[in-house]
C-alpha cells in the first residue's frame, strides 16, 4: 500500500516570516493527517528556518531544485549537500517552470536525479505535456520519453525511492485541472513504463503524484483513483486551510 504524499510547492512565494508562519500552521494540524505524508517545499532562503520550525513534526521539507555538481563556481546554484545541511529530505526536479524558463532538459533532469539520489535526497521528478502536445495526441509519448530519460542509468534500488509528479503544463496555475480520467490514463501508463524499466515491485511501490490546479474541490476525485498517490500543489498550498483540506480529501 502506497502512502499518499501531499506536497506543497511554494514556488517563489513567501518571505521568511511568512514561510515560518505557514509551516507552523500546517504542523499544528499535521497530527490529524496521520495517514498521509505532508511535505512543503519553500524557497531556498526559507529552507533552513522552515526545517527548524518543523523539527519534531511529521511534516517533511524539500527544496525546489538543485545543481548536479557537488560544489564549485556555479553562481546562483545550490548543491544537494547544502539542501541536506538545511534540513530537507526531498527535492523537486524538472518542474515545467524550470524546463520552460530556465533551460532544464531531460539530460539535466537525469543528472540532477542521480546527484539527489547520491546525496540521499528523495527526487520528485516532474513530467508533463504542453497543451499543443496534448492536442496533437502526443501526451503519452512525451511523458514516457521524459520519464525514460529521467531514469537513464539509474539502478533499481535508487529508482525505488523516487517520486514522479505528472503535471500537465496546461493545468499549472490555470485553474483548469486534468480530468480524473485524463490523469489516471497517464499515471497508469507511467507505472507500466516503470514496471518495464525495472519490475512490478518498483512500479507498485512508486508514488506518482498529480499536479496542476489541484484544489480542495477537485482533490477527492483525483486522489481516489488507483494510480494517483498524492498531489504536488502550487497555489492551494500557500494557505494552510486549502493545503490541509486537500490532505483531508486523500
Ligand atoms: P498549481 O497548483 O498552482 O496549478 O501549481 C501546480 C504546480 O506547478 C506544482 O508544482
Amino acid at each position: 500500500m502506497r502512502k499518499k504524499l501531499i506536497a506543497g510547492n511554494w514556488k517563489m512565494f513567501k518571505k521568511l516570516g511568512e514561510s515560518q508562519a505557514l509551516a507552523r500552521e500546517i504542523a499544528a494540524a499535521a497530527g490529524s493527517h496521520g495517514k498521509v505524508e505532508l511535505l512543503v517545499c519553500p524557497t531556498y532562503t526559507s529552507l533552513a528556518s522552515v526545517a527548524e520550525t518543523l523539527k519534531g513534526s511529521p511534516v517533511k521539507v524539500g527544496a525546489q531544485d538543485l545543481h548536479w555538481e557537488e560544489q564549485g563556481a556555479f553562481t546562483g546554484k545550490i548543491s544537494w549537500d547544502m539542501i541536506k545541511d538545511a534540513g530537507a529530505d526531498y527535492v523537486i526536479i524538472g518542474h515545467s517552470e524550470q524546463r520552460t524558463y530556465f533551460h532544464e532538459t531531460d539530460e539535466t533532469v537525469n543528472k540532477k536525479t542521480r546527484t539527489a539520489l547520491k546525496g540521499k535526497l528523495v527526487p520528485i521528478i516532474c513530467v508533463g505535456e504542453t497543451l499543443a502536445q496534448r492536442d496533437a495526441n502526443q501526451t503519452l509519448d512525451i511523458v514516457s520519453n521524459q520519464t525514460r530519460k529521467a531514469f537513464e542509468g539509474i539502478p533499481k534500488a535508487d529508482a525505488a525511492v523516487c517520486v514522479i509528479a505528472y503535471e500537465p503544463v496546461w493545468a499549472i496555475g490555470t485553474g483548469r485541472n486534468a480530468t480524473p480520467e485524463q490523469a489516471q490514463e497517464v499515471h497508469a501508463m507511467i507505472r507500466k513504463l516503470v514496471s518495464g524499466l525495472y519490475d512490478s515491485g518498483v512500479a507498485d511501490g512508486m508514488r506518482i503524484l498529480y499536479g496542476g490546479s489541484m484544489k480542495p474541490e477537485n482533490a477527492k476525485s483525483l486522489l481516489s483513483l488507483a494510480d494517483i498517490d498524492g498531489g504536488l500543489i502550487g497555489g492551494a498550498s500557500l494557505k494552510a486551510d486549502s493545503f490541509l483540506a486537500i490532505a483531508a480529501a486523500s
